[in-house]
Order: structure tokens, then C-alpha cells, then sequence
């Protein structure tokens, strides 16, 4: 862990919807507070409050997400991508709460695993999916009867 490199903020995860981003961003600082408290001698409660507070906000923010996907109409100019955008947010939690589960069941190294997963899964969901529905709802601002 102390060997992992720190997750920064850079432009390059900007989606163009300035709530989203800024979100993003407060996701990113989560993280890369964890990563310095979870890279000393961190306890369980310590490992807890991180993935309780990781989740809350990472909730908040995929229900802002999908508000937006309804009320630009994404659910139905793009269904299927819209099914799977979904998904993907449903398997982060899961995979968030199942790895707490194995922490609060004893077994041993599950911090280890945790922040690459967390870190790898937002930078490819915000520079696959969130931006391919910035870039939806960027044209559809754009035009002439959005
Ligand atoms: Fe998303």
C-alpha cells in the first residue's frame, strides 16, 4: 500500500457537467485521504468509518448521476447504455459492502485490495461511461430545442 500512487485530480476526468465534476472531485479526495490514513496503522473502526463514509457519498452522488440520465432523457436515447451505467454503479456498492463484510469477518489483507480496486473502478467508470453521458448531455444543451 505505502507503495501505491497517490490518486490526483486531473482535467483529464472532467465529464463537462459541472455538478458531476464537482462531485468527482470530492470522490477523488476521499480516496486519496484514505489512501494516507489506510497506508499507516489503521484499525477496523478506521476501515469502517472510510467505507461508510466512502459509500454515503458515493450513493449521494450515483443518485445525482442517475437523476440526470432521467431528466436529459439518456434513459431513452440510450437505453441499453443507461442499463449499464446503472449496473455498474449497483456492483460498486456491492463490491465496497462485501469487502467490509470480510474486514468485520476477520479476514486478513482485504485493505490491501480495497483502494487499488476503488481508485481503478472510478478513474475507468468517469473516463468510459460518465463521460460518454457528459458528452450526451453537452449536445443536448447545445441544441437548438434542448
Ligand atoms: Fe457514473
Amino acid at each position: 500500500m505505502a507503495n501505491s500512487v497517490p490518486l490526483v485530480w486531473t482535467d483529464s476526468l472532467l465529464t463537462g457537467v459541472a455538478e458531476i465534476d464537482l462531485q468527482h472531485r470530492v470522490l477523488v479526495d476521499i480516496l486519496s485521504e484514505a489512501q494516507v490514513m489506510l497506508s499507516g496503522d489503521s484499525g477496523t473502526a478506521q476501515f469502517e468509518r472510510m467505507t461508510r463514509d466512502l459509500l454515503a457519498y458515493a450513493i449521494y452522488h450515483f443518485a445525482a448521476e442517475e437523476r440526470l440520465m432521467q431528466q436529459s432523457g439518456y434513459f431513452i436515447a440510450a437505453p441499453g447504455d443507461y442499463e449499464n451505467h446503472l449496473a455498474r454503479h449497483r456492483y460498486f456498492s456491492e463490491r465496497v459492502v462485501a469487502l467490509r463484510d470480510e474486514v468485520r469477518l476477520g479476514k486478513k489483507g482485504v485493505e490491501s485490495e480495497l483502494l487499488p480496486f476503488l481508485e481503478a473502478w472510478l478513474i475507468h467508470h468517469i473516463q468510459s461511461v460518465d463521460k460518454e453521458l457528459g458528452q450526451f448531455v453537452g449536445a443536448r444543451a447545445l441544441a437548438p430545442d434542448g
